[in-house]
């Protein structure tokens, strides 16, 4: 199973088009240290030429581009992409569904609740409905995606929630705490190689690592975690913002609380960080926090990075 990081940034990329942070301000000045990161998505493929979008970012168009598995190979009309899975109905997550248009056929792959945004925002029937099929995606049973041609994709996957939160355009303030959130707003995916076992994680928001994540992911050869922020208050460290981490639906790398500590028991081979935010100071190259963070076993996902299970 292959595995490419299309785009390791959070939601507004690495930099950010209206940001000035000191990070943004460094990779725009093409300080070494720095380098840009395109908005969250995976790709998975377990056959040449049949790859599913782990989200699908409103960067897709240039990860295509810069991604050569991705181009079209057959005739004059083709992707190599069969279809795609969202984790959440977040801009960051399904922009890139309005860049796949043209009539081509495609599966998307997201909880009856997500599938629901996409179902009321007309815009997406640009996705013509005749070529592209919505599959709802059961919550804790394990089913085979299917190709847009409908036959077997050899890639086994369990979507179960975590916790987050309902995309930031959706939060209803008259809900109470959690906004009007269901379960189903935000989910991790268990993905495997049907032919050979080989599993692996995507967790691109979490807010706590919960039991159910203990349980699934303790012993995993490959996850693929939440490295939005740091620390919870860093937008406001920052002076970019005010909300915490946490308000964000997302839990800090550093810290009692944080990701590092909740999984440094889990026994998990390969940890590999995705959807930072362009805050966050593990972005730099040279910069103690990364350093502590590689210390602690993690590695930092760029684009373009390829895992092979
Ligand atoms: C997030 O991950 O919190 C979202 O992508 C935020 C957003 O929609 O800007
Ligand atoms: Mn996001
Ligand atoms: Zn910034």
């Amino acid at each position: 199973m292959k595995i490419l990081i299309l785009g390791s940034g959070a939601g507004g990329g690495f930099p950010q088009w209206n940001c000035n942070c000191p990070n943004c301000r460094k990779v725009r000045n093409g300080d070494v240290n720095a380098q840009a990161r395109s908005q969250s998505s995976l790709a998975v493929s377990v056959e040449e030429d049949h790859w599913f979008l782990l989200n699908a970012s409103p960067d897709l168009r240039d990860q295509i581009n810069n991604n050569p598995a991705l181009h079209p190979k057959h005739g004059l009309r083709h992707s190599p992409i069969d279809g795609a899975v969202l984790t959440n109905a977040d801009v960051d997550h399904i922009g890139g569904l309005l860049t796949v248009r043209e009539s081509q056929p495609l599966s998307i792959n997201a909880t009856e609740r997500v599938l629901s945004v996409i179902n009321s925002n007309s815009v997406f029937n640009i996705l013509n409905p005749e070529f592209v099929k919505r599959n709802p995606l059961p919550i804790g049973t394990q089913t085979e995606l299917c190709r847009a041609d409908g036959t077997e994709s050899g890639i086994l996957i369990e979507a179960f929630p975590v916790p987050g939160k309902v995309a930031l355009y959706l939060e209803d303030e008259a809900a109470g705490p959690n906004f009007g959130s269901v379960a189903e707003d935000t989910i991790g995916l268990q993905i495997e190689e049907k032919a050979t076992g080989k599993t692996f994680f995507y967790f691109p928001g979490c807010a706590h690592v919960s039991d159910v994540i203990v349980e699934k992911a303790t012993d995993a050869e490959l996850v693929f975690f939440d490295g939005t922020t740091w620390i919870d208050n860093e937008m406001q460290e920052t002076g970019v913002g005010h909300k915490t981490g946490q308000r964000m639906g997302h839990m800090s790398v550093s810290g009692e609380d944080g990701s590092i500590a909740a999984f440094s028991t889990l026994n998990v081979k390969r940890k590999i960080y995705i959807h930072m935010n362009n805050t966050n100071p593990i972005l730099i190259d040279d910069s103690p926090e990364r350093l502590a963070t590689e210390n602690a076993g993690w590695e930092i996902g760029f684009d373009g990075m390829e895992v092979s299970l």
